[in-house]
């Protein structure tokens, strides 16, 4: 089925200079890029981003780091988007991340992992709407 997922190149990637070699895999593997924009990202909008995890060991020091710099945060649309991203990210551990993936090139520990992306359509709807309105999201005919 067509689908949009929401992509996060996370201040790790930023940092390293590594926007346009993500974008191109992006792209390279058929999906669309619909909506993108920079953000600095606030304790608040973070932390209510990764809510879900709010008891979790890790959740502050992930907090912290989606604060550290600046984020490119996008929605991708294509055939079966939100599997194909997770598949072209690899393993949220970049250790266990598949040769080729991006976080196996480009991502340095599981805290600054490169990318983030959705889990599945209904994170999919929520993440993406936490982030964009419906007219910040571009119709793709072509
Ligand atoms: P992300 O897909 O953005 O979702 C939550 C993030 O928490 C995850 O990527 C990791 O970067 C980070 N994280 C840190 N420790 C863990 C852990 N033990 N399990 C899952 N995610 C973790």
């Amino acid at each position: 089925a067509n689908e949009r997922t929401l992509s996060i190149i996370k201040p790790d990637a930023v940092a390293g200079n590594n926007i346009g070699a993500i974008y191109d895999r992006f792209e390279k593997s058929g999906l669309k890029i619909v909506a993108a924009k920079m953000m600095q990202l606030d304790d608040e909008k973070a932390g209510g981003f990764y809510a879900e995890h709010a008891e979790r060991p890790f959740y502050n020091d992930l907090v912290s780091f989606m604060m550290s710099g600046p984020v490119l945060v996008s929605v991708l649309e294509g055939e079966n988007a939100i599997a194909k991203h997770r598949d072209i990210m690899g393993a949220t551990n970049p250790k266990d991340a598949a040769e080729g993936t991006i976080r196996a090139d480009f991502a340095s520990s599981i805290d600054e992992n490169a990318v983030h992306g959705s889990d599945s359509a209904e994170s999919a709807a929520r993440e993406i709407s936490y982030f964009f309105s419906e007219d910040e999201v571009c119709a793709r005919t072509r």
